[in-house]
Formats: structure tokens, C-alpha cells, sequence
């Protein structure tokens, strides 16, 4: 999938998101949008740590789900899980992203069955590079997918290559992974909050859910969801997250600068 960015870098793009712009003359397609004031609420301090831990404890406990019950779950939380991915932001406000939900029994029949058959000649093909086949060995997955039948949902995000316009030309997206992506993060942290276990799958190649949920050709599928509550005995991997150490830096530029001082300092001592 393209990550759609402008071609030329060096040329402008013709609708920036540039702060800038906002203040300055408009230009392009932001121009058509009118300014409303903001709504923001400003939390007291001691509510802001409260919320940020509370949310940070809830996200930590979601897991991937790969044991589900059949057990049905009401299509209103499905849409509000899909009302919340969204919210997401995306390149240029084009909300290049589109949801297919199945609850049908044929249809998740269907994607089963194309699923694994596609798993199948990745794991046991040789389609799959032998290092990639070792990633994935401690967390014990092979090409069976019998969850895809099991749960009550299905979603399945697509990613919009470009739009279409009314007559039929196409109208260029930005960023359409990165904005995918973020939607499919909001979508999942969504379902974990109201208690329901998903898994990101990525039966690869995908191209079988665009033709089984007749999808045009410019939307690509992005991500596969099933959906439900999980097996009363699901288990999960043993997972260690990185430290915040491991995944954060903060001011290298100025601590960089601190230690040259010092050293300077040091060398002057001598
Ligand atoms: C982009 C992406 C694709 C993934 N594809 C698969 C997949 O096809 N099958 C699968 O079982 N898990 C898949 N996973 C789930 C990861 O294995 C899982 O997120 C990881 O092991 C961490 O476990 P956790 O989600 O429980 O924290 C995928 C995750 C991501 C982010």
C-alpha cells in the first residue's frame, strides 16, 4: 500500500496542514471549513494524574484474544466501537478508512475458510521468510483460525487509497496508513474499554476480504477484527512490555549538550 504521501516534497502540497495556514490566508480545501470555538475542558491537576493512570492501567490490561466464546454481543457496541475509530485524526481530514462488519454465519464461514487457506501456504508454504516464522513461534500461532467462525463479529477495516468524487474522479488521500492505523488503535482501545476482546489479524495476503465483502478496488484491507468475549479458558502468551526507559527519550538535544559542558568542565578542572 502507497503511504500516499505528495510526490514532490519539495513543491507545497496544495492543502497543507500546516498551523500556519490557519492564521494566515487559507488555501485549498481547509479554506471551506468555518472556525467554532473549541471545546475543551482544563482538569485540575490531581484529575488529570487520577484520569492518566486510570486509563493507562485499563489500555495496559488489553490483550490479544485468540480463544473466544460464541456468545452473542449486541450490534450497538460494535457501531459505537466504529463511531469511536472515527474520531480519529487523518491526513488532510480525509478519513480514509471504511469498516465492514459481518455478523453472518456464511460470510465468517467464508473468510475462515479463505483465511486459513491463505495461512496455511504462509506457514507451511514457504511463503513465510524462516526468520519471520521464528518471531512468531513463542507466541504459538499456526495457520488455523477457527476464532474467525466462532465470534459473533467480524470487522474488517479498509484503507481508502484515494476517494472518489461524485463524478468519479479521484480525489487524493494523505497519510492513509498512518491514519488507518491510528483509527484501528482508537477502534481497539474502544472495545477493551466496554470489555470486549479483539485480535489485530492480518491474514496475509488480504485480498480476499475486498472480493468475499465486495469492497472497491481502491479501498485495501487494512486490519481483520473478530469480536466477542473471550473463551471462559483463553489463555495468552506471557508478554513482557518495554519500560518507559526503553521506549522514551526526552531532551536528547539538551542532554547531549549538558554532558559536552560537563566534559568541558572536567577538562578545564585538570
Ligand atoms: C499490525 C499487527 C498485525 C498483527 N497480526 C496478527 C496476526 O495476523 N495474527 C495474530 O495472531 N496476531 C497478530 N497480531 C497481534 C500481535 O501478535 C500482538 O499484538 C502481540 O503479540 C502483543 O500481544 P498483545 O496484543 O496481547 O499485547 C498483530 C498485531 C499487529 C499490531
Amino acid at each position: 500500500m502507497s503511504s500516499s504521501r505528495p510526490d514532490d516534497r519539495s513543491r507545497p502540497a496544495a492543502a497543507t496542514e500546516n498551523p500556519d495556514d490557519r492564521r494566515g490566508g487559507l488555501r485549498g480545501d481547509l479554506g471551506r471549513f468555518p472556525h467554532v470555538p473549541l471545546q475543551f475542558e482544563r482538569l485540575p491537576a490531581a484529575e488529570m494524574v487520577r484520569r492518566a493512570e486510570q486509563f493507562e492501567r485499563l489500555l495496559r490490561s488489553r490483550r490479544s484474544v485468540r480463544f473466544f466464546s460464541d456468545e452473542p454481543v449486541d450490534r450497538r457496541l460494535i457501531e459505537l466501537a466504529i463511531r469511536t475509530a472515527g474520531s480519529a485524526p487523518s491526513g488532510a481530514h480525509r478519513q480514509p478508512w471504511h469498516f465492514v462488519a459481518v455478523s453472518d454465519p456464511q460470510t465468517k464461514r467464508r473468510i475462515r475458510v479463505a483465511a486459513e487457506e491463505e495461512e496455511r501456504e504462509s506457514y507451511l508454504g514457504g511463503r513465510m521468510p524462516e526468520e519471520w516464522l521464528e518471531a512468531l513461534a513463542p507466541l504459538g500461532t499456526d495457520w488455523r483460525k477457527p476464532f474467525l467462525e466462532t465470534v459473533p463479529w467480524l470487522v474488517v477495516a479498509f484503507a481508502e487509497l484515494h476517494g472518489v468524487e461524485e463524478d468519479g474522479s479521484v480525489r487524493k488521500n494523505y497519510y492513509v496508513k498512518e491514519s488507518v492505523g491510528i483509527a484501528c488503535g482508537l477502534f481497539i482501545a474502544a472495545l477493551h474499554n466496554m470489555g470486549l476482546a479483539t485480535l489485530t489479524h492480518t491474514p496475509s495476503p488480504m485480498g480476499f476480504l475486498a472480493e468475499i465483502l465486495g469492497r472497491p478496488r481502491h479501498e485495501k484491507p487494512f486490519i481483520l477484527f473478530p469480536i466477542g468475549y473471550p473463551a471462559a479458558d483463553a489463555t495468552v502468551p506471557d508478554l513482557e512490555r518495554k519500560s518507559l526507559a526503553e521506549i522514551a527519550t526526552w531532551n536528547p538535544v539538551a542532554d547531549r549538550a549538558d554532558r559536552a559542558d560537563c566534559a568541558d568542565r572536567d577538562e578545564g578542572d585538570e
